[in-house]
């Protein structure tokens, strides 16, 4: 199986690679901020309580997600692979996941690791909030978001080199040019 994380800060472009590798490679994706605001949506018990932590751009507990996880990965039928977009984003998240798959007889490929100026951030997220309805794209919860990603998420790319999983994807530039390294790296595993 190929198990591919895709990791960045907010708006580093982790959604729109993603759907670009589905196509190519024929994965199951697993957006972890998808399925929240599917259940924020749903107004489900979940949803009421993520909402507060993503409307402040904080992230929502491990055990929620860890569990939320778990649901989402028995619910699809065996495929080629899955993309991992937005989680983990702890260490604590990056361990469940490993557990979650060796039980299934599987791990994680490759985390590629998307790289792109907090300035060229904010610049897309804002462009976004125009259009997505998304709550959390406003400057000041993108600044927490961004801060988050520093102080909590960030450590997780070491974790990955520990494991000899970790690649380094220069994400500026544009959609296809990025992609193309992506696929160089994909294929590098394969
Ligand atoms: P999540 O939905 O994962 O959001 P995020 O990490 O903040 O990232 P985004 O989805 O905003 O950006 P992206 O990297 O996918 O970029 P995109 O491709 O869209 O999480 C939201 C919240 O849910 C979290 O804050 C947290 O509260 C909670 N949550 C989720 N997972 C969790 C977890 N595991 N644990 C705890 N809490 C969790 O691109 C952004 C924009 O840029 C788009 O408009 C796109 O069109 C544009 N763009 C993309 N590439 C380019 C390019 N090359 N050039 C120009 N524009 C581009
Ligand atoms: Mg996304």
């Amino acid at each position: 199986m190929l198990n591919v994380v895709i990791f960045g800060a907010p708006g580093s472009g982790k959604g729109t690679q993603s759907e670009l590798i589905i196509k190519e490679y024929g994965l199951d994706h697993i957006s972890t901020g998808d399925v929240l605001r599917g259940e924020m949506k749903a107004e489900t018990e979940l949803g009421k309580i993520a909402k507060d932590y993503i409307e402040k751009g904080q992230l929502v507990p491990d055990e929620l997600i860890v569990d939320m996880l778990a649901n989402v990965l028995d619910s699809k039928k065996p495929a080629k692979g899955v993309i991992f977009d937005g989680f983990p984003r702890t260490i604590p998240q990056a361990k469940a996941l490993k557990k979650m798959l060796n039980e299934r007889g599987t791990d994680v490929s490759v985390m590629l690791n998307l790289q792109v100026e907090e300035e060229e951030l904010i610049k897309r997220l804002l462009e976004r909030g125009k259009v997505s309805g998304r709550s959390d794209d406003n400057l000041e919860t993108i600044k927490s978001r961004l801060d988050v990603y520093h102080t909590q998420t960030a450590p997780l790319a070491d974790y990955y080199v520990g494991e000899g999983k970790h690649v380094a994807i220069k994400g500026m530039g544009t959609i296809e040019e990025i992609f193309d390294r992506v696929k160089e790296a994909i294929n590098n595993v394969k």
